[in-house]
């Protein structure tokens, strides 16, 4: 099967989130299941440096304005055999972040990512007609299912290629005035406004997200954010396909950027891990457990209530905890203050650094992931490779992949209730826990031999991608 796979991230070229990671998992597990993987996505400014190959030039009208952008081939090396271009506008990708200036999302973000979605399909017409089918990432790609339906209908290459769209995270839907369904030729609805991630669940042909457990919760509200009765409307097209985690890039058998390397069979090194990370960070080399996050810094991570059951906790207990992450400022803050209340306990190091992302992974005794939602999460996933036991909120894929103490099978701490006297008592838990070393000990390692490769994610894709192709033949 030859697949264009459209992103707005992919690791190692550019990343914000899970998304990064979750579309190169997905190209590479295609790649190596032996299908044919072209990935598009924007040019930014940090990927102006790579080297590049053969180009193409795409023209186009959109909104009744003449538009055009290049499409580069990166050069092959280093990227596993999946066939990487970047989509070139300046004024629309020549920007340090994908999505926003730092604190507000870019005001022309609608036309930006029409435009990527609208270029993909016309370079796609001309430059890749053997293609199957096309695989859209977030509302980033999602009207690219619309054009699909409304402007390609009757075009030779484009009139027979399903869109299989993929939601990472409901809540980042992009919302833009009813004005926007003219300025970006798509056909309106009765809608007051204009909803992307809309468009791809209407009119993609399937519909997944990145667990069953997500998925079930998405057909109701409050998780769905307003799009409830549509997901049930598109029920029978929608899918939960859990993400896989990377073991090339996730393993501290073989993680490069570990001062030592360790498994489940030996983990004197990661106890070095420990001892690194706290020297570095000057926490005292006190024998307590060290409670690690690594995290985009928003609402949908639990910080709310997270901060609050931190300060009750150090309070009344030995442990530390350090937390690395970029986000919204009024948490950063209150970050800070706990760091300078708490200066042997708590460090928060604010920033987006993959290397310390890894190290902190290996060094931390307990990964705090207490999410209002979670899609799937992939942190929870290396958490549990590097012997750092979650600690989790029991929603979306977070229940879906951590089985909590005291089950027999338990792998991690689980809590349900959105509350500090919850979040509170799963920290206690954990504390306790780690008392009883060879309790805690038999949890991390029943974690550390849990395996969530991409493998069986890619194969429940190849058949989501089978049937497309089988009622998209069945209707021509
Ligand atoms: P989400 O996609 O909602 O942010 P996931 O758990 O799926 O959550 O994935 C987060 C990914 O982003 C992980 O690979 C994690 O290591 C990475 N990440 C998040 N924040 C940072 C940061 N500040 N520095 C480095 N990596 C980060
Ligand atoms: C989103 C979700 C996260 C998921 C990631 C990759 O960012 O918040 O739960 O793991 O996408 O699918």
């Amino acid at each position: 099967m030859r697949v264009l796979l459209l992103c707005s991230e992919y690791e190692g070229l550019i990343k914000t989130g899970g998304l990064a990671d979750a579309c190169r998992g997905i190209a590479q597990g295609l790649v190596d299941a032996g299908h044919q993987v072209t990935v598009l996505l924007p040019q930014y400014t940090n990927l102006y440096s790579r080297p590049t190959g053969e180009w193409h030039s795409v023209y186009f009208h959109l909104g009744g304005r003449p538009l055009g952008c290049a499409v580069r081939q990166l050069a092959q090396a280093s990227q596993g055999g999946v066939d990487i271009r970047l989509l070139e506008h300046h004024d629309f990708f020549h920007r340090e972040r994908p999505y926003d200036d730092g604190d507000q999302g870019y005001a022309d973000n609608p036309l930006r990512f029409a435009f990527f979605c609208k270029a993909a399909l016309e370079w796609c017409r001309q430059y890749l007609p053997d293609v199957d089918l096309i695989h859209g990432h977030d509302w980033q790609t999602a009207v690219t299912a619309a054009y699909l339906k409304q402007h390609y209908a009757q075009d030779p290459v484009l009139g027979r290629v399903p869109f299989v769209f993929t939601i990472h995270n409901g809540a980042y839907q992009l919302t833009a005035g009813a004005e926007w369904f003219g300025k970006l030729e798509l056909a309106q609805q009765q809608d007051h406004f204009l909803n992307m991630l809309e468009q791809g669940i209407r009119y993609a042909a399937k519909v997944n997200t990145v667990s069953q457990g997500y998925r079930d919760e998405l057909l109701s509200e409050p998780a769905a954010n307003g799009l409830a009765r549509l997901y049930q409307q598109r029920q029978a097209d929608f899918v939960g396909i859990l993400n896989g985690c990377d073991y090339q890039q996730w393993d501290p058998a073989t993680d490069l950027t570990l001062i030592r390397n360790f498994d489940s069979t030996d983990l004197s090194g990661k106890a070095a891990c420990k001892q690194q990370l706290k020297a570095r960070f000057h926490l005292p080399a006190a024998d307590v457990p060290l409670m690690v996050a690594v995290s985009r810094i928003t609402g949908q991570k639990g910080y709310d209530y997270l901060i609050p059951a931190l300060r009750q906790f150090l309070l009344q207990s030995p442990v530390q905890v350090f937390i690395v992450g970029s986000g919204e400022q009024h948490y950063c803050r209150q970050l800070y203050q706990l760091q300078e209340d708490f200066p042997a306990q708590f460090r928060f190091f604010e920033g987006f650094d993959e290397t310390l992302a890894h190290q902190t992974e290996a060094a931390g005794d307990f990964f705090l992931m207490p999410s209002l939602f979670e899609p799937c999460g992939l942190n929870q996933l290396y958490s549990l490779k590097y012997g750092a036991v979650p600690l989790v909120r029991l929603t979306g894929g977070l229940r879906d992949t951590v089985v909590p103490w005291p089950d027999q099978a338990a792998t991690g701490i689980g809590f349900s209730d959105v509350s500090i006297a919850a979040l509170l008592s799963a920290l206690q838990q954990a504390e306790q826990l780690y008392l009883q070393q060879p309790a805690y000990r038999a949890v991390q390692l029943r974690g550390m031999q849990q395996n969530f490769s991409w493998q069986s994610s890619v194969q429940s894709y190849i058949q989501l991608y089978q049937q497309a192709l089988t009622e998209q033949f069945s209707r021509s």
